[in-house]
């Protein structure tokens, strides 16, 4: 039997505690949660909440810049495919994209890239904090350290009414990460922190700030950069994701944007985000050999470990990032030889897509899988590699940052609980404590 069509677009709830029914709104597949607090059994009840820890099923914003279908596998950025924006953009390019929310015309990029090159140049004061830090401190944490230290040299920046401060601020912060990146990997290798050079490209001048010797340049193959540049472009941006979510939470708070990508940083430091494909090196190391990977497998099915590089919150589909880094790992290759964990990658996918424990579970593989091998054909440490993921993520953060502060909806973030511990009791003194 068809059931009854009553008033479109709203949803009636009817609490079973008190037979009472309520009408709700219905808004792009949605109710308000705080509709939810009029249902209540007495005048003195706090009102109905929803219980979504990990926010699995909570919209926090609404957003205009990031679009992801996880069923069929589709990411766009300001409605253009990633597909799309890999082949025929640039970083810098997609950066303007997500911050203005079109594509520049020639001019336009022109005067921006001009812009960001103006700002690659990071004050001596932060050099030195980076200098204080042990010579083997992990460069994600210093990259946290220093980001959030830029606030100390623009206290201007507090000024987050202000659309053209915030704007300068945002440029800052995507021209001096490559270069605070690249000085958190050299205080690893014990060697100067060099100074970008605002002639090169962005991702030239990372791969010279990376691995230049004093007074020796080395020669990219362009294949090389183009590849690096595509990476940046893949992580641009994902939507409210961990890291996304935290940078607008903590720039709720009215904080400056220095602060609050330090806490994007941070969040994207743990390896169930941005540490994975650091975790993925580690995992193929462990594995060893191709022989290895049916006995590796079994255990991830045994439940003794995760097989890193593998699912995601949103795609239960391939993630449209993963096949154009498996494309452009290959490309990679081409010139600097292939990674023998390669040959273990692609058993280990193999292996897995035909599996009924990953199949059921939707499990594919994340951008994550193949991109810490391109890294490390690149020569760069583990260690960098979520530093990489932190300077393509930057424009995102920003853009999700400055998106919030301009949407009337958005308050200070603050969830709710539900309190599980004790009741009231009377404090003890020590010496009656059992
Ligand atoms: C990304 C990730 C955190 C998403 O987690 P999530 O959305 O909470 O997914 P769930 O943990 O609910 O996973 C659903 C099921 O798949 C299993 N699963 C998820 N990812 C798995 C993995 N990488 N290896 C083995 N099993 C996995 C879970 O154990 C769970 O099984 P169950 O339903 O039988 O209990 C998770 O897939 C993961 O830890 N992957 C490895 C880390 C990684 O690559 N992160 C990078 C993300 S870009």
């Amino acid at each position: 039997m068809a059931a009854k069509k009553g008033n479109a677009d709203t949803i009636t709830v009817t609490d079973n505690r008190t037979g009472q029914t309520y009408e709700f709104p219905i808004s792009d597949g949605t109710i308000k949660a705080t509709d939810l607090r009029t249902i209540k059994v007495s005048d003195d009840d706090f009102g109905l909440m929803t219980y979504d820890p990990a926010f699995m099923n909570t919209a926090s914003c609404k957003s205009e810049i990031t679009f992801i279908d996880g069923d069929v596998g589709i990411l766009r950025y300001r409605g253009y495919p990633i597909e799309q924006l890999a082949e025929k953009s640039s970083f810098t390019e997609v950066c303007y994209l997500l911050i203005h929310g079109e594509l520049p015309t020639k001019a336009q990029l022109a005067g921006w890239d001009e812009w960001i090159k103006a700002h690659v140049y990071v004050d001596e004061s932060i050099r030195d904090v980076i200098n204080g830090f042990r010579h083997d401190a992990h460069p994600m944490a210093v990259l946290q350290a220093a980001i959030g230290g830029l606030s100390t040299l623009y206290p201007e920046s507090k000024e987050i009414g202000d659309k053209d401060q915030r704007m300068k601020d945002m440029v800052r912060l995507i021209a001096k990460t490559p270069t605070i990146g690249a000085w958190a990997f050299r205080r690893n290798l014990g060697r100067a922190l060099l100074n970008p050079n605002p002639e090169q490209s962005y991702a030239e001048n990372l791969l010279h700030m990376f691995f230049d010797e004093s007074g020796m340049e080395y020669n990219f193959d362009p294949k090389i950069i183009r590849a690096l540049d595509v990476l940046l472009i893949l992580h641009a941006d994902h939507e409210q994701n961990c890291s996304t979510s935290s940078v607008r939470a903590v720039g709720s708070s009215e904080t400056d944007v220095f602060q609050s990508t330090s806490a994007g940083v941070a969040a994207l430091y743990g390896p169930l985000h941005g540490g994975a494909n650091e975790a993925v090196l580690k995992m193929l190391r462990r594995i060893g050999d191709k022989k290895n990977v049916p006995a590796f497998v079994k255990g991830v099915k045994n439940r003794e470990e995760l097989l890193m590089g593998f699912g995601h919150r949103v795609y239960k589909n391939y993630d449209p990032r993963a096949k154009i880094v498996h494309k452009i790992a290959h490309e990679v290759f081409e010139i600097t030889g292939v990674n023998p964990l390669l040959e273990i990658a692609v058993e280990l996918e193999r292996i897995a897509l035909e599996d009924e424990f990953f199949v059921a579970r939707k499990l594919y593989p994340n951008v994550d899988f193949y991109s810490g091998l391109i890294y490390e054909a690149l020569r760069l440490p583990a260690e960098m590699f979520t530093v990489l993921f932190a300077i393509g993520r930057m424009p995102g953060w920003l853009a999700q940052w400055n998106e919030m502060l301009d949407d009337k909806d958005q308050k200070i973030a603050r969830p709710r609980q539900i309190y599980t511990g004790s009741g009231e009791r009377n404090y003890v003194a020590m010496s009656k404590r059992k």
